[in-house]
């Protein structure tokens, strides 16, 4: 009898993982922001949408639809919480986990529903991108973790000008057709500029866009490699210590992958306490 007990036990115990994610792969739940699909983009200068990274190394990559139609990026803090660029907010988004290519056509996408959306409530207040982030409360319970989906760190702080990141999306990888998006998710390795530098008067010195200190440049001043049109909302990831933490989010540059016009991002750090204090609205746990 105790033998069968104890085999039992040993049975569901091995089978259960698999059940209990509903067949998908599992992986550790506290781990935010190491990827289990090896990949690094090449800091080449490429065509600006850089490169197709294998499905699942960039788990934390959401896509907003609209319908069918693709929105905008965005990407995983947690379980129910997905951060996103406050313009590429509109009523009936779905997001969507583990896509990679056309609707339906990954083997692990999920379909969340929006429970409740939060943009920032100075956006646009010091001109038309500033403060351009939003929260999305994912409907209970959530999305399910594997090891392709799964959330990126929260970067407290900016990692130094100079420091490599990735900026990844669907936007358009031809930038004299921006509104053409990529059939598969792409992304490219960009450095981070320093905002002294992005505020120059050959940059974007004296736009009615001015950079705030809230924002974060990233890219080549020469041009070639940069976010498009349809990559806004994305996360743009740093590494440290072999984990990758969300340090912007696709916002706004002039064209795309111009000279002397590098991508500007949401600087994810300046909005801590903001987040948590919608986390905190929401009435979901957020412990970072
Ligand atoms: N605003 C664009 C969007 O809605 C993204 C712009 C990013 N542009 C750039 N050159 N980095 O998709």
């Amino acid at each position: 009898m105790f033998l069968v007990v104890v085999v039992v036990v040993v049975v569901l115990v091995s089978v259960s993982p698999a059940c209990a994610s509903g067949g998908f792969p599992k992986f550790p739940a506290d781990a935010c922001g190491r990827r289990a699909i090896p990949w690094k983009p090449e800091r080449e200068p490429r065509v600006v949408g850089g490169e197709e990274p294998p499905y699942g190394a960039v788990p934390w990559q959401v896509e907003l639809r609209f319908g069918d139609r693709h929105q905008c990026g965005g990407a995983l803090i947690s379980v129910r919480l997905v951060l996103t660029a406050a313009h590429c907010w509109l009523e009936g988004l779905v997001v969507v986990a583990g896509a990679h290519g056309p609707p339906g056509t990954a083997p692990y996408e999920q379909v969340l529903r929006v429970e409740r959306a939060i943009q920032h409530p100075d956006f646009r207040k010091l001109g038309p991108y500033s403060h351009d982030i939003a929260v999305l409360l994912l409907a209970a319970p959530g999305v399910r973790f594997n090891i392709l989906v799964k959330p990126a760190c929260f970067a407290y702080e900016s990692p130094p000008p100079g420091t490599w990141c990735e900026v990844s999306g669907w936007g358009a990888s031809d930038p004299s057709t921006p509104d053409r998006l990529s059939p598969v998710l792409r992304s490219a390795a960009v450095p981070l500029l320093s905002l002294e530098t992005c505020r120059k008067d050959g940059v974007y010195g004296g736009r009615q866009q001015p950079i705030l200190d809230s924002m974060l440049c990233a890219g080549h001043l020469r041009g070639g490699i940069d976010a498009c049109g349809g990559d806004s909302g994305g996360p743009l990831v740093c590494e440290r210590d072999g984990r990758h933490e969300l340090t912007g989010i696709v916002s706004w540059g002039d064209g795309c992958a111009k000279k002397d016009r590098p991508g500007v991002y949401t600087r994810v750090a300046s909005f801590l306490p903001w987040i948590r204090e919608s986390a905190r609205e929401f009435g979901v746990d957020y412990d970072f």
